[in-house]
Parts: structure tokens; sequence; C-alpha cells
């Protein structure tokens, strides 16, 4: 086995989420010069944005049992490989068919690695710091993002839609060498009866002492590993799947995309001209990863429910002044300000805390499911709100902030009614109370 730090390895661990963010965001600049290129109307713009969405889909479904097959480095390795072919057919693509097809193909990458990094983060983390390294994944999407934005600045000017696209090959080849030199995951390995080789890694991982008792939990969890889908709907666990597709469907439907992805569309139609739309939206990506530090930092310092109930508040009043006053006679900067406060409360609270969440509330035997299951629901709705959004904006403007400050309501009600606490509890003590509400039922 070779030698690499800890850190190295959970900054490759991570960095699946960077091409996840960059791939993501990156559109938000391109497809001004892409719809002039290509001569796009509102609805294949529409197409054209949410393509990597279709895929992400499918490889958020397929991702768990690929990866429970052939082990989680195996699967990062493929992923690497898809994200620069992806990138580089995006970017050489003479049309819409192809270019949708292309970004169809990245989007798979990008929804395998959505649920790989954090099962492998968290499958390589002490139980003690997984909430941080949680929000380490989060961190390097929203850098991901704020790179996607610098680039597409860079190269606004000279409206080259495929370099923006194309960039993103170089991280992806730098992610699949990491990659090759990261250990696999010691629970997978277990499992698959290597327990030698997991003892060396989580001797490596700095957890010499404790290695021994680790690796027989692994195997008892691996005992209970059996339990198939249909585990997933028994009455008992219940709750946490509503819990994780419920969090998973809020966060898009409360439109932190519609800001991640239009920033510029929005901007342009109050009056800024396009690199300055793009050069404000790169304002919006700074904020975003610089309050994801502080979300790391404070994770573990409020209840997650008092937090998510936070974020929900602040984001409807963004959304409320969104609503009112981003149509074409409004200050452009009232409008920079709502987005910017939306990014602030969203980044602080339902960005990290969803995919935080939907590690911590499934049983440990069918919590790769669970996870697979909540990410496909978050892609299919961000696929939903990318799709409809630039049709309703033309629709009924600014009017559709509107329906998602109501969303970000109903959020409010879901996570004070539905969501259970989980800061600061033991995986096993959530699962426990889980299977104690239900006898008492
Ligand atoms: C969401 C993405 C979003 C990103 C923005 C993530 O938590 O799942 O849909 O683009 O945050 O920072």
């Amino acid at each position: 086995m070779k030698k690499i730090s800890g850190k190295l390895v959970y900054f490759f661990g991570a960095l699946g989420g960077l091409l996840f963010g960059y791939d993501t965001g990156v559109i938000s600049g391109a497809i001004l010069f892409i719809e002039t290129d290509m001569k796009l109307t509102p609805f294949a713009q529409g197409i054209v944005v949410s393509a990597i969405l279709f895929g992400a889909i499918m490889g958020a479904a397929m991702i768990g049992y690929f990866a429970d097959r052939f082990g989680r480095k195996k699967m990062v390795l493929i992923s690497a490989f898809i994200f620069a072919a992806g990138a580089i057919a995006s970017a050489l693509s003479p049309n819409a068919e192809i270019l949708i097809f292309s970004r169809i193909i990245l989007g798979v990458a990008v929804g395998g690695a959505s649920a790989l990094v954090p099962l492998y983060l968290a499958e390589m983390a002490p139980a003690k710091s997984r909430g941080t390294l949680s929000t380490l994944n989060q961190l390097m999407i929203t850098v991901g993002i704020l790179s996607a934005y610098i680039v597409n600045l860079i190269f606004a000017d000279a409206g080259l839609w495929q370099v923006m696209l194309g960039f993103a090959a170089i991280p992806a080849i730098i992610l699949f060498f990491g990659t090759l030199l990261l250990p696999e995951s010691p629970r997978w390995l277990v499992c698959k009866g290597n327990a030698d080789e997991a003892f060396n890694i989580l001797k490596l991982l700095g957890n010499a002492r404790g290695a021994k008792k680790e690796i027989s939990e692994i195997k008892a969890a691996c005992a209970k590993d059996s339990a198939g889908f249909s585990e997933l709907f028994a009455r008992w666990v219940r709750p946490a799947l509503i819990v994780g597709v419920g969090l998973a469907i809020f966060q898009q439907l409360i439109g932190c995309n519609t800001v991640i992805y239009y920033a510029p569309t929005i901007f342009a139609s109050v009056g800024l001209g396009n690199s300055s739309a793009i050069l404000s939206t790169v304002g919006i990506g700074v904020v975003n990863v610089l309050v994801t530090i502080i979300a790391l930092i404070i994770m573990d310092k409020f209840d997650r429910k008092k937090m998510l109930i936070t974020g929900s508040i602040g984001m409807t009043l963004s959304l409320l002044t969104l609503g009112v006053f981003s149509n074409g006679a409004s200050s452009a900067y009232l409008v920079l300000a709502a987005c910017a406060a939306y990014i602030v409360f969203f980044a602080l609270t339902w960005g990290p805390i969803m995919w935080i969440m939907i590690g911590e509330v499934f049983p440990l035997k069918i919590r790769g499911i669970g996870v697979g299951v909540s990410s496909v629901a978050n892609w299919t709705a961000n696929l939903g709100v990318a799709l409809m959004f630039p049709w309703l904006l033309s629709k009924i403007g600014s009017q559709i902030f509107i329906i998602f400050a109501a969303m970000a309501v109903l959020s409010i009600l879901f996570v004070k009614f539905k969501v259970i606490e989980t800061r600061g509890r033991s995986l096993e003590s959530i699962e426990k109370s889980l299977r104690t509400a239900s006898s008492k039922k």
C-alpha cells in the first residue's frame, strides 16, 4: 500500500465535490453565449442547462450498487474519467444535440460523485469528525462553483463558452491521478474479507490504537448489511426516509439553484451587461465559499433543526425581496443584495446540512441505499426546478420568487414537524430512537 497522509486522503476524497460544483455551476455563464451561438429558445435553454441533471439522476441511482460491488476507489476513478471525457466532448460540441448528450454523460459522473464523496469520506473519517468532514464536501462543491464563475469571467469578453466547459477536464485529470494514490475504504475491504489491508489503512489514518476495535465493529455492521431496498420502507425506517427525501427535495424547491445557475440571467434582466452580470455572479460564488467555511466551523455548535429553520426564514425574506424587486425597472443593487443574502442563509444551513443529515438519519444496514435514494430525489427536484425556471420566468416574471418563498415557508413546517435532531448524537442512538418510536406506536 502506498503511503499517503490523512490530509491528502480527505483532500482527494472530497475533490469529486469540486467537479460536481464546477460542472453544474459553469453553465450559468456559458449559457449566455451558447444561447446566442446556437440560437436557443427559452425551452431549449432549459434543456441545455438541465441535461447534466438528467445524467446526475442516473448516476446517483446506479452508483450505490457499483460501489458496493467493485469498491469505492474504482468508481471514483471511473467517474474522474467520465468527468474528463464529458468536459472535452461538451467543449467540442458543434450543435445543441451533441452538447446536450455530452452534458448528460457528464451528469452521470456528477450524480455518482454526489453520492460517492459523502460515502467515501464518512467511511474514512473517525466518527467524531464526520460532521466537519461532510461539510468539507459542500466546501469543495462551492469552490467548484466559484472556480467556474471565475473561468467564465475570464473568457466572457471573448465569449469562449467552449473553454468554460472544457476547463473542467483539468481538475478531472488531477482527480484521476490523485485517486490512484487513495486507499480503498476500509469498511468496503472488511466486507469483502480483506481485514488485514483495512487494518493497515486505519493505522495510516492515525487510528493505530482503536483500529482492532473498529475492524470488529465494521465486521458486525457488515453482517447486518444484507437488508435490501424494501427495508427502506419498513415502518420503523419510514420517518428517516421522510427526513432524507424531504430535506433533499426542499433543498431544491426553495430555489437555491435558480440563484446559482441563473444569477447572470437575473442580473442581466435588471440591466447589468453580460460581463458585469458574470462579475456579480463571482461575488455570489465568493460569499457561498466564505459562508460555507463559517458553516464548517459552527456546524456542531447549533442544533441542525434550529439552523435549518433560521435559514428558511432568511431565505423567505430574500426571496420576497427578489419577487417584488427583480423586474427591469428595479435597482440592480437591491437585487444583488437580495441574492447575496439568500446565499448567506443557504450556505450556512440548507446547503451543507441536507448532505450531512442524509448521511445521519438512515440505519446502518440501509445507509447506502438511503443516501442514494435521497440523492436521486435531490437531483430530480433540481431538474424540475431548472427545467421550469426559464420558462416560468418568461411567463410570470419575477413572481416566480414568490413561489419559492412559499416553499421556504413550507420547509419551516416540514423541519419543525418531521425532522429529527441529530447533532451530537451517535448514529447508533439515532437508529435506536427510530426503533423505539415505532414500537411505541
Ligand atoms: C446543492 C446544490 C447547489 C449547491 C450550491 C448543494 O448543497 O445540493 O444543488 O448547487 O449546494 O452551493
